[in-house]
C-alpha cells in the first residue's frame, strides 16, 4: 500500500463550533500523532465559502480566523500543510474538466442540493457545482482519506464515483478516496437539537467565551416532560464518560439548571486553554500568513504535477 495521504477542509463562512471540533478538526489535530507518516492536508476552502460569504471583508476576516483556529487547536504547520483553497488555482481548473464528463442529474441527487431545492432556494451554478470543486479538491493530492463529519460522506463518495468516471474515460489518473467518520461523535446537536450547524444559528462556538458558552447552553431547547434532559445530555457526552454522565443525570433527574451549569464547568473547562492559546497566536499576524504562504508553495507543488498528468490524460498538453 503506498503512502497514506489524509486531506480536509472547513469552509470559513463563520466562526467554527464544536460540532466542527468534534466531527472533523480534532481528527485533524490527532493524526499528528497517530499518523506520523502521512502526509496531511488541510484547507480553508474559500472558494467553497464564496457561496455564502460574498462580503470582502467578512471573507478576508473568517478565513483568518480559521487559520487561527487550526493553529490554535495545534495543528502544526511542519506536521501537515495549511493552505488556501484560492492560493491553489489547479482546484478551479480541474473541477472545469470534471464538469464536462459528469451530468446534471447525478449532481441534482446530492442531499445539499435537494435541501436547498426543498426550501425553494434560489441556488447558485457554484451551489450546485459544489461537489465537484470539492472533488477536485481532495483528487489532486492522491489523497487515500478524507476526515469528515457524516454530513460529508455523499461528497467524498461523489468525489471516488468522479475519479472512477475519469479514470475510466481518460485511464488510470485518480486515486479513489475513503471517508473516515468518527462513527461516535457522527453529528453533534446544536442547541435546538438539530444538527449544530453556522447556518442554524444554534452553536456553540469553539473559542467561545465563558459569557458565550453560558448564553448558549441556557438556551438549550429542553423537553420538560422528561426528567433527563436529552438535548444537554446528548451534548455533554462530548466532555463525559458514558458512566459519568449516567452517574451525574440519575442523580439530578428533572435538575435541568444544575445539568446546565455542569455543562457550563465542563465546556469552560476544555474551552478555555484553546481559548489562551488563540489570544497568544493572534498577538502575531504575521505568523498566520507565513503558514499559509508556506502551505501554498508546498500545495501548488503537489496539485500542478497532478494537474499536468491531468492535461497530458486529456489531450490538452
Ligand atoms: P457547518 O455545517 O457548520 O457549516 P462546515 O460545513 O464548514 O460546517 O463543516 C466543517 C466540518 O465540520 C465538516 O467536516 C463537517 O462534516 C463537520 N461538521 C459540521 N457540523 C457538524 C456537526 N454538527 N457534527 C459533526 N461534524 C460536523
Ligand atoms: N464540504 C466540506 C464542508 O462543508 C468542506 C470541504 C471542501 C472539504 N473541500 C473539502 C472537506 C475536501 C474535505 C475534503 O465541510
Amino acid at each position: 500500500m503506498s503512502k497514506k495521504i489524509i486531506l480536509s477542509g472547513v469552509q470559513p463562512t463563520a466562526r467554527p463550533h464544536i460540532g466542527n471540533y468534534f466531527g472533523a478538526m480534532k481528527q485533524f489535530v490527532n493524526f499528528q500523532t497517530t499518523q506520523p507518516d502521512a502526509e496531511k492536508f488541510f484547507m480553508i476552502v474559500d472558494y467553497h465559502a464564496l457561496n455564502t460569504v460574498q462580503d470582502a471583508a467578512q471573507m478576508k476576516q473568517f478565513t483568518y480566523d480559521l487559520a487561527l483556529d487550526y493553529l490554535a487547536i495545534g495543528l502544526d504547520p511542519e506536521h501537515s500543510t495549511l493552505f488556501k483553497q484560492s492560493d491553489v488555482s489547479a482546484h478551479t481548473e480541474l473541477a472545469w474538466i470534471f464538469d464536462t464528463i459528469i451530468t446534471m442529474p447525478y449532481l441534482m441527487r446530492a442531499h445539499a442540493f435537494k435541501d436547498a431545492e426543498a426550501k425553494n432556494k434560489e441556488i447558485s451554478v457554484g451551489t450546485f457545482n459544489y461537489p465537484v470543486l470539492m472533488a477536485a479538491d481532495i483528487l489532486l493530492y492522491g489523497t487515500t482519506t478524507v476526515p469528515v463529519g457524516q454530513d460529508q460522506k455523499q461528497h467524498v463518495e461523489y468525489s471516488r464515483d468522479i475519479a472512477q468516471k475519469f479514470n475510466s474515460i481518460f485511464g488510470e489518473t485518480f486515486h479513489l478516496p475513503e471517508p473516515m467518520i468518527m462513527e461516535h461523535v457522527g453529528t453533534v446537536p446544536g442547541i435546538d437539537g438539530r444538527k449544530m450547524s453556522k447556518s442554524y444559528n444554534n452553536t456553540i462556538p469553539l473559542f467561545a467565551t465563558r459569557e458565550e458558552i453560558t448564553k448558549a447552553v441556557m438556551g438549550i431547547v429542553t423537553d420538560s416532560g422528561s426528567d433527563i434532559p436529552t438535548n444537554v445530555r446528548a451534548i455533554h457526552a462530548l466532555f463525559k464518560s458514558e458512566t459519568e454522565l449516567t452517574a451525574l443525570y440519575d442523580a439530578n433527574k428533572g435538575k435541568y439548571k444544575i445539568l446546565k451549569e455542569a455543562l457550563i464547568e465542563d465546556i469552560d473547562a476544555f474551552i478555555k486553554p484553546l481559548r489562551e492559546r488563540r489570544a497568544e497566536l493572534a498577538q502575531d499576524p504575521d505568523r498566520v500568513a507565513q503558514v499559509l504562504k508556506q502551505g501554498a508553495v508546498r500545495a501548488n507543488e503537489r496539485a500542478q504535477a497532478k494537474l499536468i498528468e491531468v492535461k497530458k490524460a486529456i489531450g490538452v498538453l
